[in-house]
């Protein structure tokens, strides 16, 4: 389970967060909306150690991740993130397969050879990814492969926290619930979760067991449609 506690975050005298509490239970996909601006992919960034928060902690079954200012890498790892910005994760002098490969012989995902090409093989069908786009450099693929490349490569990991952060908007409305759909599937199997960031309310009401919304620096938790039904 994921936690955050009184996080607060300001850049110079703009306060963008203060005393964000919230919650991520285990196989549960949570929701975070908010206006453009008011501080999403921030906390997300504080989240998986990018930036550190002024105060307050994000907890991973109870243990700080931020000690002492400085983040605990390897068990941060078990938070992975995509970001609004594919291209920004892939390296354009290389195909997108060897990008794979790296990561899974880096992290020792499997062995050499044909056991690498089939979890490779089988992480990209189950995003919808073909072989052939796995071939090309990333000048070559679309907004929206580069988005199911870099989820892909997020799943690698079997992270317990994977955090989308608009990380199906460059998809039309129909994929991006296809592609959520099955990646809550994969992550809730398993007792792994989901933070979905989207501006795509409708998608976040239909999808998600809890929303959280940013406003004014406060976070709220809004009813979801799960909820409600539970309630009735
Ligand atoms: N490193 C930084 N230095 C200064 N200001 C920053 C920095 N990073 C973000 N900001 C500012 O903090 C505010 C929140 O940014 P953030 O990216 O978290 O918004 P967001 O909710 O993700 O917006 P969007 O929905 O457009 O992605 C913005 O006004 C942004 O300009
Ligand atoms: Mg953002």
């Amino acid at each position: 389970m994921i936690e955050g506690k009184g996080i607060c975050k300001s850049f110079g005298n703009r306060v963008i967060l203060s005393d964000a509490s919230f919650l991520i239970p285990e196989g549960q996909i949570v929701g975070l909306s908010g206006k453009s601006g008011i501080g999403k992919t921030t906390l997300a960034r504080i989240m998986c150690g990018i930036i550190s928060p002024d105060s307050g902690n994000i907890y991973r079954n109870g243990a700080a991740l931020w000690v002492n200012n400085t983040y605990k890498r390897t068990e941060g790892l078990t938070i992975q993130m995509v970001s609004q910005h594919p291209f920004s994760s892939l390296d354009p002098r290389q195909k997108l397969i060897s990008g794979f490969r790296e990561i899974i012989h880096y992290h020792h995902f499997a062995s050499y050879g044909k056991e690498t090409d089939n979890l490779i093989e089988n992480t990209a069908r189950e995003v919808g990814l073909t072989m052939e786009i796995l071939q090309q450099f990333p000048h070559q693929i679309s907004g929206g492969e580069a988005q199911r490349t870099v989820i892909a490569r997020c799943l690698l990991f079997k992270p317990e926290l994977l955090i989308l952060d608009e990380a199906t908007s460059m998809l039309d409305v129909s994929t991006q619930a296809n592609i959520i759909g099955l990646v809550k599937r994969i992550q809730t199997a398993q007792g792994r979760s989901i933070l979905l960031i989207s501006h795509a309310d409708d998608l976040v009401k239909a999808t998600c067991d809890r929303i959280y919304e940013i406003d004014h620096t406060k976070f709220r938790l809004l009813p979801s449609d799960s909820e409600e039904q539970k309630e009735i």
